[in-house]
């Protein structure tokens, strides 16, 4: 008696199973053979200690999607945006990608946001001649992986420089430390530019230490960078770790402003940082103060979508980045990614919610930087810096 019903459930439960592979198959077959709708991918970190970061970007992506669809989609076919989470992990990334282009067949990619995870990416699409987007990993090499891989924002070179005429010109700092990630291919670079301009300009690096993300104790390098007593730290990292060095640099006595990169920006920052992180100063890509229309109508619709949340400024290149894709299908004479990919490398004057884009030769944005100081959970506008 036993025996039959659990063969009869076994049956029923590879039945089951055949019939889920089946449609999996089918769904799998049909949305890579559909003429009907025009394909395309994004992966980013949904989940895990970065997930504000892949939240944002896709919000700002599928507004942009919504705009395009809404009208006509590119010449009468409707976009399909297919999303993948990597977790944040840059090996999920690369597997990601690769999913995309070779089991969903998409035409083109938008991602990732943390440079570690695009570099781990880039060479999946370039193999496969797929066009990728990045919104805003800054790192040089990024796009130097080769000529399917683009990116909407400006790079570190620039993103440092900001940073050290900042902190040496307006802050008047002369003697500053770094506080550096060493498993982030975006943190060590920010932090060598930083270093190099900032000496240039006569200012000193007093200390440099480094930790790895996923650390949460930081104790043992701010005791070592607090006795070189820097005027102000430099922590290229991204908010989870910075939220938390932030509360331990002040636990340590040390009174100093932190400084950092667009790798900040998150809602999330002052949650974690709380009262520690106030009063400190990054660079990003926008200012949810700025009075331009397009910011404050793209933050209005942004708002309209999303339960009021205001958009961060991954939110607002993932839009662009979107923008900038679908006027390339719309240009293009197909839906090819060869097509797609020679449209976006002509992308010129783009009025975007991040400034002007213009993809150079090189397959970057020369765009300017704004510096904003966290002050809760707004981030007030400073300055802006042009290239
Ligand atoms: N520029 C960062 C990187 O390359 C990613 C980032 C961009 C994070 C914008 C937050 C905001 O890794």
């Amino acid at each position: 008696m036993a025996s039959v019903s659990r063969s009869s459930r076994l049956s029923f439960g590879l039945l089951i199973g055949a019939m889920l592979a089946l449609t999996a198959v089918s769904c799998t077959k049909k949305s890579a053979t559909n003429a009907n709708e025009i394909l395309i991918g994004e992966y980013g970190s949904f989940t895990g200690s970065e997930a504000t970061f892949g939240q944002s970007t896709s919000e700002g992506l599928k507004l942009a999607l919504d705009e395009q669809n809404a009208a006509g989609g590119i010449k009468g076919k409707p976009i399909r945006l297919i999303s993948l989470d990597n977790q944040g992990k840059p090996e999920e990334a690369a597997a990601a990608v690769q999913r995309l282009i070779t089991q969903e067949r998409v035409v083109a990619v938008v991602g990732e946001v943390a440079s570690s995870r695009s570099l781990a990416a880039a060479p999946v699409a370039q193999q496969y001649k797929v066009p990728m987007i990045s919104p805003s990993s800054t790192n040089p090499k990024v796009t130097e992986v080769g000529d399917y891989i683009f990116r909407v924002c400006f790079i570190d070179p620039f993103q440092g420089l900001v940073m050290a005429k900042f902190a040496r010109n307006e802050l008047k700092n002369s003697k500053v430390a770094i506080l550096r990630d060493v498993k982030s291919d975006y943190s060590t670079g920010l932090a060598d530019v930083f270093k190099a301009e900032f000496t240039k300009m006569g200012g000193e690096i007093v200390g440099d230490e480094s930790y790895q993300s996923g650390d949460t104790d930081f104790k043992a390098q701010l005791t070592q960078l607090k006795g070189k007593k820097p005027e102000a730290i430099f922590i290229p990292g991204y908010y989870t770790e910075v939220g938390l060095i932030a509360r331990q640099a002040r636990q340590l006595g040390i009174k100093a402003p932190l400084l950092g990169g667009d790798g900040w920006d998150s809602e999330k920052l002052s949650e974690l940082g709380q009262d520690a992180i106030k009063g400190s100063y990054f660079s990003n890509h926008y200012t949810t103060e700025s009075t331009d229309k397009r910011v404050t109508e793209f933050i209005e619709k942004y708002r309209k979508k999303y339960n009021g949340k205001t958009p961060d400024g991954l939110a607002a290149l993932g839009y662009d980045a979107g923008k900038i894709l679908f006027a390339a299908m719309e240009r293009a004479p197909d839906a090819t990614s060869k097509s797609i990919r020679d449209e976006i490398a002509k992308t010129k004057d783009f009025t975007g919610v991040t400034g002007m884009i213009t993809i150079d030769a090189q397959r970057n944005a020369t765009k300017s930087a704004v510096v904003v100081r966290v002050d809760g959970k707004v981030n007030r506008y400073v300055t802006t810096i042009i290239p």
